[in-house]
Formats: C-alpha cells, structure tokens, sequence
C-alpha cells in the first residue's frame, strides 16, 4: 500500500526537524484543522443541514451574518477554548476579543480567524473557506486587544482550509506551504500537495472589475494593460478569474500562480480596501511569501503593516512576484 503522510504526522516531524514548532503550537494547530472539519461537515450539508441563508444579525464589519458565519464562528470558538494552548481568540465575526474562559488553562498564543470565507457564494454551493492566523501573545494572562496589534511578520503559522469539490487545508508554520486533502472516509488530512510554490510570472488575474470605475489611476493603468493583452504594452494575452471567496480565488494562485487583487477606491477614503489585514490579508500574505510569491498593499508590504485596529482593512495585490512587483511599482510611479 501506498505509504501516506497525515497531517499529524507532518507536524511531529516538522517539529523534530525544525525545532521552530513546539508542541503547544502543533496541538493548537491540529485543533483548528479539526475544527474545520466539523465545518466542512456543515457546509457539505447544505439545505439538508439547514445551515443555508441569512441567521438575521450584523456583525462589527457591518454585513449581515450567513447562519454559516455564526456556526462556523462558534465552531472554531468552541474547538479551542478548552486546548490550553492559547491566551485569546479574535474573529470577523466578533467586536471584541474572545479571552479564554478562567474555567480553562492558558497558552501562549492568540488564534485569530475568518470563520466562513466567501460569504456570499453559500447559498449558491461555490468553494467556501476559514482562515487562520496563529501570533504569540507579548502578555501572557493580561492578554487584551493591543496584544494582537503585531505586523503579519509576527505570525508563527496560517492557512485556510477550503469547502469545495475537495476540502483542503493549507498551512505554513514559516518552512514552506503544504497542503492537505480531507479523506473523509478515515477522517485524517492528507498530505497531497507538499512545498506549493507560486510561479513568478502568470498570465492570470483575479480582481472584482464592477469596481472599475472607482479605481485609483495605478490599478486602473495595470488592468487596462492586462486587458489589451497581446495587443497592447504588455504584448500578450491574459486570463482573468473571480470567483468572490478570498480562499478560493488564493487557492488557484498558490496552485497554478496568478494575481489576487482587491485594491482600495475613491469610494471611501476611511476605507483602505475591503479585506481584513488581520484575518484575511496577512495570513494570505504569509502563506504566499512562502510560496515563493509576493504581497502588498500597493505600497507596502503587507506583512509589514502594524495594525493599528483589530478589524482593520487593508488593499490587497498577491500572488506570483513579478506581477504584484509590477502593480506596486505602478502605485510608486503614481
Ligand atoms: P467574507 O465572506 O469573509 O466577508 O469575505 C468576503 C470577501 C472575500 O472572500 C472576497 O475576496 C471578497 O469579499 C469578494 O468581494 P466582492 O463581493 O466585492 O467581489
Ligand atoms: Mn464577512
Ligand atoms: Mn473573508
Ligand atoms: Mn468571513
């Protein structure tokens, strides 16, 4: 039989191998990808499970919840109040921190998460995600909001796990980006696509082009180049993808290489961009940076960014190097 690696058995050996993987985070890890299969198991229910549609509540961001939003929120809530491995959670889906009960022993790190990626494709069965993001806590059992506000340079592991014709986790502990397929019937992820790497160059691109018209000039010059193709200053064509879940549309780029892009607009100064730095654009950042890919925010790296919010959003240009390099040199030229 064909000898396979698990997912539990991948991280006894990174820890061995690597010594920059403690246990307390190898557990913490393994209770997340547990946690994100109840929620594959949810989501996979569909209108049988009566999971679909709207639960009737706004969270903090000011959208209106999908029932799978708050299930999948009290799902990873759940999971890990009880581990001991961490000092406090923060979520999308939550306007405060969530510190872990007194009832329970206290860990060291701090699990932030997007419960449910791609809001909008669940009631209409297209690839869904979480996403995760594992900092260490500076403060201990004084843990409190200001102790999350650390630069995405700071995580010690993120992924996402993926809802779609398979469910798959990928995750970075800092030593490359693995990723996992759910076997269902034994119930353990496998190893199936170990070190992805994005390739430098692409000739695809991701980004929500309804928005054009509210583009800042740099986003604008680089799409218009993109879609005159061949025939313009780039001298060759290109593809374009939006599928509308953040974790389905990087999955394709750290699979097959590409450009995600979700830049700000004019719309609304306050508002740098859509994404989330903490819960959506770092962990991306991370597992990009080590597939051999680049992230900015136009300007700035995004790993390099200190928050100042815990909900705070944040331009996203990601995916293979010498495109999001090109993208950012445009808004330097600006
Ligand atoms: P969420 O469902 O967690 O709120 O995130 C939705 C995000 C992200 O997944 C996706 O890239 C983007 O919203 C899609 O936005 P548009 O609907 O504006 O295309
Ligand atoms: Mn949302
Ligand atoms: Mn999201
Ligand atoms: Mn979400």
């Amino acid at each position: 039989m064909q000898r396979r690696t698990t997912l539990t058995q991948y991280l006894i050996e990174q820890q061995r191998k690597t010594q920059k993987l403690p246990a307390d985070l190898r557990l913490l890890i393994e209770v997340v990808a547990r946690a994100c299969k109840v929620i594959g198991y949810n989501v996979s229910k569909g209108a049988l499970g009566g999971v679909l549609g709207s639960a009737g509540s706004e969270n903090v961001q000011g959208e209106v919840q999908k029932k799978l939003d708050v299930i999948s929120n009290e799902i990873l809530l759940e999971a890990n109040e009880w581990g001991g491995n961490l000092a406090a959670m923060a979520s999308e889906e939550l306007e405060e921190i969530h510190p872990i009960p007194s009832e329970y022993p206290q860990g060291e790190y701090l699990l932030l998460f997007d419960p449910l990626d791609g809001s909008s494709n669940i009631d209409v069965n297209v690839s869904i995600g979480t996403i995760f993001s594992v900092l260490r806590s500076p403060d201990g059992v004084n843990t409190t909001t200001q102790s999350f506000l650390q630069a995405g340079t700071r995580q010690v592991a993120a992924g996402y796990a993926v809802y779609g014709p398979q469910t798959m986790l990928v995750l970075t502990t800092g030593d490359g980006v693995n990723g996992f397929t759910l076997d269902r019937e034994l119930g353990s992820w496998v190893l199936t696509q170990p070190q992805m790497r994005v390739p430098e160059d692409t000739h695809e691109y991701a980004i929500n082009a309804s928005n054009a018209r509210h583009w800042h000039p740099p986003v604008t010059r680089y799409v218009n180049e993109l879609q005159a193709g061949a025939d313009g200053a780039r001298g060759e064509d290109f593809n374009m993808r939006w599928i509308a879940s953040m974790v389905a549309d990087v999955h394709r780029v750290l699979t097959r290489g590409g450009i995600f892009m979700y830049p700000a607009d004019k719309r609304d100064p306050s508002k740098p961009g859509k994404l989330r730095l903490m819960y959506e654009a770092n962990p991306m950042a991370f597992l990009t940076e080590q597939a051999g890919g680049a992230a900015t925010d136009g300007k700035r790296r995004i790993m390099d960014i200190v928050p100042e919010r815990l909900h705070e959003r944040v331009a996203v240009f990601l995916g293979s190097k010498n495109e999001v390099e090109r993208v950012t040199r445009y808004h330097d030229e600006a």
